[in-house]
């Protein structure tokens, strides 16, 4: 473009400025020349949820909100889930490239080198009451892998942090495995390296007294679609714990739980915990306009619809909508998928959601198959969990070689009181 730049004129003082813009966006430190006078701290940028400020350039993910459109490093993720296995997805989002046969086989054996937890974790497991949430759980056992690895301080050294990461990549199923099996007083079982990543996972949480647990190649499929679709989502609100905890130079491991408590909240990955008990007290189709009602009215959220980026449909849940049909036919129909297609039919044709842009997210259908797969609810963020460590520790690893970051500190506008002496307590009003 012949002139990327900005002219501002400060209508307090008539000053003009010129400032750059690169890739679209102007640097919010070049706002700081704008002053009144020589003292003037300079014009800030107020941006609170950073509805408009990058904090990073990054080249992992790629979303056009508008357009409905995600790319993992380049490669629509239709393409992805269509195509590929989960730990081939989690190596083009950690390395840029899809691997070849050679690089996913060490890649593979890397991570199944790494699935086992360290024995005092099932220790650690138990002593969680049964019915603590397993989110909680896993922030707080993914933190403790820190007291195990000491030499993940070593954050500076990239081949440090590979290693970190092919074990935080590697572990957090046996994380979340270890804790379903004690929650329901069942035997641990012991990862299975012969099995692909969302295999073992299956065995580790299902595994009976059968001398020799079957995987069923349909829900393995349909768990690894699943993972690619929520392997990374760029600058998400548990991304941002990621980077902004990491970027103190504290370990993978305390960052990671950091990330998972992010991931945790409701408004974020809680949300596919919530649709089902949505619909859970929706009950029947008939309830539907009434929940409409309350949700136009603001007692409450249409949990699963709504995002910060997307204005369009959620290609990852149009995918998800695909994929549970081919699960339906091994486990038999969620009736509850009858409630969400008449909830998302009404929404979308009220102008209440039209005209805020409001379309099923990820979180909307992934319940239900999830649910159909014969998970509980108190597990669905878990699953969102798990494959979201590979977007996390990307994000983490993208950020510690990134020579333009530092300790993430956001400034503020102070609007408390000015100066004001300290009052003795008994003369307080
Ligand atoms: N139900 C009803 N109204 C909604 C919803 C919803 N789910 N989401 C947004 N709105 C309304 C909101 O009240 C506001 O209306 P108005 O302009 O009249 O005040 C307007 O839409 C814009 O919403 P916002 O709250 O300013 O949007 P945001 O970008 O701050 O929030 C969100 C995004 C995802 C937190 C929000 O849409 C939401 O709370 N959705 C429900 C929770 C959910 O499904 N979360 C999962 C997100 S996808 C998975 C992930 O990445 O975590």
């Amino acid at each position: 473009m012949a002139n990327d730049t900005l002219t501002i004129t400060d209508n307090r003082t008539n000053a003009t400025y010129t400032i750059p813009i690169k890739d679209g966006a102007i640097r919010a430190m070049d706002l700081r020349q704008i002053k009144t006078d020589p003292e003037d701290f300079g014009l800030l940028s107020y941006d609170p949820a950073f509805m408009n400020t990058a904090s990073c350039r990054s080249s992992i993910t790629f979303i056009d909100g508008d357009r409905g459109i995600l790319r993992y490093r380049g490669y629509p993720i239709e393409q992805l889930a269509e195509n590929c296995r989960f730990l081939e997805v989690a190596y083009l989002i950690l390395n840029g490239e899809l691997p070849t046969a050679r690089q996913l086989e060490e890649f593979e054996a890397q991570i199944k080198a790494e699935l086992a937890v360290p024995e005092n974790i099932k220790r650690i497991i138990e002593g969680f009451h049964h019915d603590a949430h397993p989110m909680a759980v896993l922030a707080s056992t993914l933190a403790a892998l820190s007291t195990f690895y000491p030499d993940a301080k070593k954050v500076r050294d990239p081949a440090n942090r590979r290693k970190q990461i092919i074990r935080l990549i590697a572990k957090v199923p046996t994380l979340a495995a270890y804790f379903y099996r004690y929650s329901r007083g069942l035997p641990y079982v012991d990862p299975d390296p012969r099995l692909s990543y969302t295999g073992n996972f299956m065995k580790m949480l299902w595994k009976g007294l059968e001398p020799d647990y079957q995987v069923n190649p349909v829900v393995e499929r349909a768990l690894d679609i699943l993972f690619i679709l929520h392997a990374d989502h760029e600058q998400n609100c548990s991304a941002n714990a990621m980077r902004s905890v990491g970027s103190s130079e504290a370990d993978p491991y305390v960052c990671a739980a950091a990330a998972t408590a992010a991931l945790f909240g409701p408004l974020h990955g809680g949300a596919n915990e919530q649709v089902l008990r949505m619909l859970d007290e929706i009950g029947s189709v008939e309830n539907i306009p009434s929940y409409i009602e309350d949700v136009k009215n603001r007692k409450r959220l249409l949990m699963g619809f709504g995002h910060r980026i997307y204005k369009n449909y959620d290609p990852r849940a149009r995918i998800i909508k695909q994929t549970a049909d081919k699960v339906f036919e091994v486990t038999g129909r969620n009736p509850k998928l009858d409630i969400a297609l008449e909830l998302e039919r009404i929404a979308l044709s009220d102008e209440y959601f039209i005209s805020r842009k409001l379309y099923p997210n990820v979180d909307f259908y992934s319940g239900i198959i999830y649910q159909a797969l014969g998970f509980q609810p108190e597990i669905f963020t878990v699953l969102f969990a798990i494959p979201r460590m590979t977007g996390w520790c990307a994000q983490w690893d993208e950020m510690m070689g990134d020579p333009e970051q530092k300790i993430a500190r956001p400034r503020q506008v102070y609007i408390g009181y000015g100066h004001r002496d300290f009052v003795p307590m008994d003369q307080r009003g």
